[in-house]
């Protein structure tokens, strides 16, 4: 069977006011009606032979994921808490151990709940395709095709180019965030994906791989695990043990490192929704060409972000703006800013 791992870990400063530490992006219904959370189970829920997902987060968000997984039906598998962030590395790894004491042959699909997806009929297909190399023990990631020099994410060259048909292929080389200029030689040379960030292999394979290039990683997560709390709903790990494993993502401490990758493109629209530019980007939009949620009254505004949450909110004449209205902080940008908006959050953080 194939079980989804939702990595939950991130913290979603980006899309400040509206996501904050106690309460990230990924327990919001951003884009659409459910959380993003939510959403990420369901688009794959009719893959067949899916079961119930192992979701890995931050001990403080325990019974966001804990209500946001029951009320979908989905919450039959304890939850595994991290107590502190270690990256995607070590979080992967403690779902790779859990489904080892299950069925080691299962297969894990990685995904994380952060992204918003046009047609999950697209990511259906592909998980099927890519479910054969798994099976026989590689690596698969899915691949976007990119649309600019994005110097957020991996990029991924294949053996050869897709043709026609849907099919795996093998990766030649997997590059995690590049440097502006080197994403910009990437994608003109139009022999490059994205890497999606989602993945699919059997749970051994992984920890085999982890253990080959990240030995550190693998052990600490082990200690970690073997030593774990566990009750009818969660899984503590063990936090001296797992504070001794190194910080590090899968894609620089496996991806780029392992010699048996495969990709399959994913043709649907995809977003990482890292920014209130790229959520604008992914939602559907009125006759001016603005996302209005709540209760908005809009006056001559066009291509503008605008949300209320707890208070009217009124706005006119706005071009190419973010006004998100929330009831403690009201952020007011322009959107060709928004991807500095971490930093500005964090130097509010750090100014108390
Ligand atoms: N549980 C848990 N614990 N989840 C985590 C942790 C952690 O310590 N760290 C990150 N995550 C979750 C995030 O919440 C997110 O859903 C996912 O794992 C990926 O982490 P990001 O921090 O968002 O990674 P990224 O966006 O910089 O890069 C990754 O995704 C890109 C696509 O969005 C990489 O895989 C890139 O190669 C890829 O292009
Ligand atoms: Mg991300």
């Amino acid at each position: 069977s194939i079980v989804p791992v939702l990595l939950s870990g991130g913290s979603g400063t980006r899309l400040w006011p509206l996501s904050r530490s106690q309460f990230p992006k990924q327990f919001l219904p951003l884009a659409g009606e459910r959380t993003m959370l939510q959403e990420t189970m369901e688009r794959v829920a009719g893959v067949a032979g899916i079961s119930a997902p192992i979701p890995v987060c931050n001990e403080a968000h325990r019974f966001l994921v804990a209500d946001q997984l029951r009320e979908m039906g989905w919450g039959d598998n304890p939850i595994l808490l991290e107590p502190e962030g270690k990256n995607t590395a070590p979080a992967i790894a403690l779902a790779a151990l859990e489904a080892e004491r299950l069925d080691s042959s299962i297969l894990l699909l990685v995904l994380p709940a952060d992204h918003v997806v046009d047609e999950p009929e697209f990511l259906q297909e592909a998980i099927t395709v890519g479910r054969e190399p798994a099976e026989q023990g590689s690596l698969v990631t899915f691949g976007i095709v990119p649309n600019a020099p994005e110097t957020g994410f991996g990029y991924i060259r294949t053996q050869e180019s897709p043709e026609g048909q849907l099919e795996p292929l093998a990766v030649a080389e997997f590059v995690e965030k590049p440097d502006r200029g080197r994403a910009e030689t990437f994608v003109e040379s139009g022999d490059y994906f994205w890497n999606s960030g989602m993945f699919l292999f059997r749970a051994d394979t992984y920890l085999s791989e982890l253990g080959r290039h990240a030995p550190e990683i693998l052990g600490a997560c082990r200690q970690a695990f073997e030593s774990a709390e566990r009750d009818m709903d969660f899984v503590r790990v063990n936090a001296e043990a797992f504070a001794k494993s190194p910080e590090d993502s899968i894609d620089y401490a496996v991806m780029e490192k392992t010699e048996t990758a495969y990709m399959v493109p994913i043709q649907s629209g995809w977003s990482d929704v890292g920014s209130w530019s790229a959520l604008f980007e992914v939602t559907p939009k009125d006759e001016n060409g603005n996302v209005v949620r709540g209760d908005v009254i809009s006056r001559g505004d066009s291509n503008c972000y605008l949300r209320a949450e707890s208070r009217l909110l009124v706005t006119s004449g706005l071009e190419d703006h973010v006004v998100v209205e929330t009831a403690d902080s009201v952020l007011v940008a322009h959107k060709n800013q928004a991807q500095g908006i971490k930093g500005l959050v964090n130097q509010l953080k750090s100014e108390g």
